[in-house]
């Protein structure tokens, strides 16, 4: 067989939390006069915290102490928590537990490669957090996607080859970031367009498989 491995982006793949950020990030631009659109928020789709606060201040004339910004990071932080508290087993993408299943049945390893700090909480809040061989996530890089820090790290972690690995994402950063570590990108969703392979839902990735 020719792949051995799936890293599994999170937001946007299993689960969607999108509209969190958006309306945390909406509430952070209310509070310093910028106009934050749903359009803004799909720039930050796949990039960290501080990058999308940094892209959500392009919309402002201000300066900002790095002090500031970091403040205004930690208060979207907390709003978009409240959101993911109320996050249950209901919010995992379906098909995705019997997709697990079927990829351990046929000897994959499975990962999750995150640019998300919040990705063990969001992971535990979905019933997951046991699901995979490991998880890469935002606390554990120094780059964000479209750097492929966060995907490495998983390959090491599950002891595979990066070209043996399909790497299944919903934004053009982390398919740029799966590009860049020599895995093989598959894009889910109308975002990630350059992708080798694309799918529309995650069964679909059998297919890809054999
Ligand atoms: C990614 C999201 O998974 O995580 C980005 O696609 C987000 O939109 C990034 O900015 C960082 O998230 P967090 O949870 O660390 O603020
Ligand atoms: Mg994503």
């Amino acid at each position: 067989m020719k792949y051995r491995g799936v890293i599994f982006d999170l937001d946007g793949v299993l689960c969607s939390t999108d509209e969190y950020h958006y309306l945390a990030w909406k509430e952070i631009g209310e509070a310093i006069g910028i106009d934050f659109t749903r359009a803004d928020n799909h720039r930050l789709r796949g990039v960290s915290r501080m990058e999308s606060l940094e892209i959500l201040l392009e919309k402002s004339e201000q300066d900002f102490s790095q002090e500031k910004k970091e403040l205004l990071a930690e208060r979207k932080n907390r709003i978009y928590r409240k959101y993911l508290e109320r996050m249950s087993e209901k919010d995992l993408v379906p098909g995705a537990l019997e997709l697990f299943s079927e990829l351990k049945k046929r000897n994959l390893k499975i990962a999750v490669g995150s640019s998300s700090k919040n990705a063990g909480f969001i992971l535990e809040k979905l019933g997951i957090r046991d699901a995979f061989d490991a998880v890469v996530d935002g606390n554990d890089i120094e780059h964000s996607k479209p750097h492929p820090e966060v995907f490495l790290n998983a390959a090491e972690a599950l002891g595979l080859e990066p070209g043996s690995i399909l790497v299944l994402e919903d934004a053009e950063a982390g398919i740029e970031a799966a590009r860049a570590g020599g895995f093989v990108p598959v894009g889910i969703g109308p975002a990630a367009g350059s992708a080798v392979f694309r799918i529309d839902k995650l069964s679909d990735l059998l297919g890809i498989i054999k």
